[in-house]
């Protein structure tokens, strides 16, 4: 990447970032996958999610990082754990996991000033046929939207991969929370969202850093936050999964920073 391009915004805000700041990333991506491939050996029937986030702030801590979450707006934990029908940012704590449950676990690092977030399924036990598929539709409508990623295309044309392809299989896209601009710090311009029209929305340029989390639902897209401010819900409490990468836009497609080390992904190792 030239160096001219260094520190530079869009105009929609969006900022670009040069080669360096690249390594930032990787580094910072690699530690959050890499505590999502050990956590899977402490998921089990009888575990509970709280355990589980004690664990993540240990590793984190281990790691000479920093949590992104702790803190962050009054949010207390290492990492949100989304059980069966929580769409996302599920608090950990008292709940045991029991046979069947399926559940999203995803944790941001700081790493030298740079932020990693990402977060995938996990099972407890035996993983029930219904929740194998949406599972299995949400990690591909996220790949999907990744291949979706090079300059010249559009924010709507990721949405637009995502969206097809879920709504393809019967299923829904939550519209309430999206992804996000992210780097030297855990929010920022643009707002991805994993649904939209092919060419709407701001074009996509080398150097951009940003999530793509899809929520997708077994029925309905709505949802409702609990009176506890964070849990997000189904409306009509079916099941619903999430995946999300952070990457950045490349000469000619996308650098995902948050790979898993261990081909740990999906829940299967498929
Ligand atoms: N990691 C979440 C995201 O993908 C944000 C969690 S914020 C928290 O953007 F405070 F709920 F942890
Ligand atoms: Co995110
Ligand atoms: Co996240």
């Amino acid at each position: 990447m030239t160096q001219d391009l260094k520190g530079r915004q869009t105009k929609d805000g969006i900022r670009i970032y040069d080669a360096a700041d690249f390594g930032g990333m990787h580094k910072a991506g690699a530690l959050a996958a890499r505590i999502l491939d050990d956590i899977a050996d402490h998921v089990f029937v009888g575990q509970t999610t709280g355990a589980i986030d004690q664990r993540i702030t240990e590793m984190v801590e281990a790691a000479g990082a920093t949590s992104a979450t702790i803190g962050y707006k009054g949010y207390k934990h290492a990492s949100c754990i989304s059980v069966n029908h929580v769409v996302c940012h599920g608090i950990p704590g008292e709940k045991t996991l029991k046979d069947g449950d399926i559940l999203n676990i995803d944790v941001t690092v700081i790493v030298d000033g740079w932020f990693g977030d990402t977060s995938r399924m996990y099972v407890a036990g035996k993983l029930p046929r219904k929740a194998e598929r949406l599972i299995q539709v949400t990690h591909d409508a996220l790949m999907l939207g990744i291949e979706a990623v090079k300059p010249g295309n559009t924010f709507g044309d990721i949405g637009h991969a995502i969206q097809n392809y879920v709504e393809s299989h019967r299923m829904s896209v939550v519209r309430d929370f999206c992804g996000h601009g992210l780097g030297r710090v855990f929010h920022a311009p643009p707002n991805v969202l994993h649904y939209g029209r092919p060419g709407a929305g701001a074009t996509l340029e080398e150097g951009m850093f940003f999530t793509i989390e899809p929520m997708v639902n077994l029925g309905r897209p709505e949802t409702k936050t609990l009176a506890d401010d964070w849990t997000a819900v189904t409306r009509d409490k079916s099941l619903s999964a999430q995946f999300e990468h952070s990457i950045g836009v490349t000469g000619d497609g996308a650098d995902i920073f948050t790979l898993s080390p261990g081909g740990k992904f999906h829940p299967t190792f498929g």
